[in-house]
């Protein structure tokens, strides 16, 4: 197998010389580029992945921040960036910030250390994180956000997709519909309340406060808001979670106490993760793109990284609505 040492005797210069035309060509006369490139040809001398990296001053990894990666959801939106980066000849490093821009930053030295050449951000941007990125230096793109991200971004209609379930329980006869929200402040929370709120206004229901528990995306904050239901005098009859895992968490805690689902009380959730096929009743959700949310966040980093520009600004993914065997007319 050729080697540096080869290159340097066939190319007439020394071992520094061609070290130096690997990592800085442009320190290196261009007589003694040619000289080099023409040896590396002729041996057939394949410079290892790191004086590659070196050379172009690129580490061809990125970086991806996720705010929960136990969330079966990011990890399948994962598996679609990590598809199109190794097709591209990039290697995937995972920051699981459990949702906290601190352990974002953190996890930022990696690009100024130069181990990762861009980032797709997962937590969706709150205003109140200003420009953590700044893009001038790196590219970012941001997928699974909300409105008003300041990166390039690929989601889908949130609110819309929302407002479609609530429209669902609607036609069933439900007036009394609970919400499990995300953290108050988690931008996917305000603005999936928007859109339930937008199917109960264009209904003529109004907006009860009181129907409203917040969770935390988790499978116990789901039980934990269907106890505080279970409690109420006038229990709900129709229960909205901002994502499927509450809802699992949800249909167990109305299951323990004898609760029908979805004879009883009818239970929605957001994003179909697999396990929502499996679960007893299977469950009525909002089916996000999340592989193609990811391919596409990858695809559009990867133009970034070539200096390329994008079309637009923000691409819009459709989203489906599946009705399964959690929810039925209201009793
Ligand atoms: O951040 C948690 C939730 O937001 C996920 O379950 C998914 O719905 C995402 O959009």
């Amino acid at each position: 197998m050729s080697n540096i040492r080869e290159v340097a005797k066939v190319a007439g210069v020394s071992i520094a010389t061609v070290s130096r035309a690997l990592s800085h060509p442009d320190k290196v006369s261009k007589n003694s580029l040619k000289k080099v490139n023409d040896a590396i040809a002729l041996v057939g001398y394949k410079p290892n992945m790191l004086a590659r990296n070196f050379r172009f001053h690129k580490s061809y990894a990125i970086l991806v921040l996720v705010p929960e990666l136990a969330n079966p959801f990011f990890s399948t939106v994962v598996k679609g960036i990590e598809d199109v980066a190794r097709q591209k000849g990039f290697n995937v490093l995972l920051g699981d910030s459990r949702d906290s821009i601190d352990r974002e930053k953190e996890y930022l030295k990696l690009i100024e250390t130069r181990q990762a050449d861009g980032v797709i951000q997962l937590r969706p941007h709150r205003p109140a994180d200003g420009q953590i990125f700044s893009h001038a230096d790196f590219p970012v793109v941001s997928a699974c956000g909300c409105v008003g991200t300041p990166y390039p971004s690929v989601r889908i209609d949130n609110a819309a997709a929302q407002q479609q379930v609530v429209e669902h329980l609607i036609s069933l006869g439900h007036t009394r519909i609970g919400v499990i929200t995300g953290l108050a402040d988690n931008p996917h929370s305000i603005v999936r309340l928007k859109g339930y709120k937008q199917a109960l206004e264009n209904a003529g229901i109004p907006f009860d406060d009181t129907l409203v528990t917040e969770g935390d995306f988790s499978l116990w904050s789901g039980l934990n808001s269907a106890t505080q239901f279970i409690h109420m005098d006038q229990k709900p009859t129709a229960i909205v979670a901002f994502n499927d895992e509450m809802a699992i968490g949800a249909i167990k805690g109305f299951k323990s106490v004898g609760l029908d689902v979805p004879n009883d009380i009818s239970v929605t959730g957001f994003d179909d993760i697999e396990f929502s096929k499996y679960n007893e009743p299977t469950l009525t959700t909002i089916s996000q793109p999340a592989t193609e949310l990811g391919k596409t966040a990858m695809n559009l980093l990867h133009r970034l990284l070539e200096g390329k520009t994008l079309a637009q600004q923000e691409y819009i993914l459709p989203f489906e609505f599946i009705v399964r065997g959690s929810t039925a007319n209201k009793a």
